[in-house]
């Protein structure tokens, strides 16, 4: 039997097996097993399939929790193919030695594009001119049909300074905005002005959210956060559907509380088509985009076999999100 290291890896990465993509990388160092479906493992099944794996190299759907560490005591690296990792608990993982790396960085300026491309699809209302048109539903010009909102010269709010929110903002000067942030303190060369959320929320006619999803910001744009809004703005969300309380979003969208949305990222995903979110007017969808392009995938998935390997060899690599866990892990041998 090898003495090469095992590995989950919860779904088929980009490129497939050809030689010089990511997923050969990982097979010149390792045993592997694959999950080829589409839709994700269920709880049971990761379980079933990491006992006895060393590394798992999972997708946002995969939740890493102490029930899936107890199946699978062997593992010493999760390698999550995300930015965000709010489906592993750190913390676990933390006091059982077990590394966990992410993927920042290569997926920031695809996700900010995509941001843009929300932000502008709302503003400018293509999904209702899109529909009207193939619905026959376009009439002659008329001065006053399917009016938008300005874009260049507007006011835009990021919250959220991270490396999504900074590359949001930089497209922003292209466009004339004056950009507004906020976040826990001052950004150093953030090309924005810092304010609280209450003076950003009162200002901006787009309001962009870049935060983690944490317990803090857990449903953080609840009805009292689209109240303090401007009625003619529009929301855009490309992180997480948890930090937005999606009761109150539609309810904001109904009574006209805001102008629009525009989302990539729902709870739960996939949305069915019958939630009443969809129902919302003025609502822009996108089913979790963000990275989606073959350059970035690839990008994302060479990070998180990078983060797996060095883990594997007891390393904590740059983008290691417990590197402390080692410490613990070399107790724990
Ligand atoms: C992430 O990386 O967290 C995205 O949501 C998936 O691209």
């Amino acid at each position: 039997m090898s003495n090469r290291p095992r590995v989950f890896v919860s779904r088929t990465l980009p490129g497939g097996d050809a030689p010089g993509t990511p997923f050969d990388a990982l097979k010149a160092h390792a045993e592997i097993d694959v999950w080829e479906a589409t839709e994700p493992p269920t709880a049971e099944a990761l379980r079933a399939r990491s006992a006895g794996c060393d590394g798992l190299l999972t997708v946002l759907t995969e939740r890493v929790d102490d029930a899936l560490l107890d199946a699978a005591p062997r593992v010493r690296v999760v390698a999550n193919m995300a930015v965000g990792y709010d489906n592993i608990d750190v913390l676990a993982c933390t006091a059982r030695g077990v590394l966990v790396t992410n993927t920042p960085g290569v997926l920031t300026e695809a996700t900010a594009d995509m941001t843009w491309a929300l932000l502008l699809a709302a503003a400018r209302r293509l999904p209702e001119g899109d529909r009207a048109l193939r619905g026959g539903g376009w009439g002659p010009w008329h001065p006053t049909w399917l009016l938008g909102y300005r874009v260049s010269g507007a006011t835009i709010g990021i919250v959220g300074p991270g490396r999504i929110g900074r590359a949001v903002a930089q497209r922003a000067q292209g466009f004339g905005m004056t950009v507004l942030y906020t976040g826990h303190r001052p950004v150093e060369d953030f090309p924005g002005t810092f304010v609280p959320l209450d003076d950003l929320l009162a200002r901006s006619e787009y309001v962009s959210m870049h935060v983690p999803l944490t317990r803090e910001t857990e449903r953080m744009c609840n009805a009292a956060f689209f109240a303090r809004m401007r009625p003619d703005a529009i929301f855009v969300n490309t992180t997480r559907g948890g930090v937005v309380d999606q009761a109150a979003l539609l309810e904001a969208l109904r009574s006209g509380g805001i102008a629009g949305a525009g989302l990539d990222v729902m709870t739960p995903e996939p949305i069915p088509v019958g939630d009443p979110l969809l129902t919302a007017p003025h609502l822009v969808v996108a089913p979790h985009l963000g990275s989606a392009t073959l350059e970035t995938r690839t990008a994302m998935a060479s990070l998180a076999v990078d983060g797996l390997l060095a883990g594997l060899a007891g390393r904590a690599p740059s983008n290691a999100v417990n590197p402390e866990a080692l410490a613990a892990g070399r107790r724990r041998a």
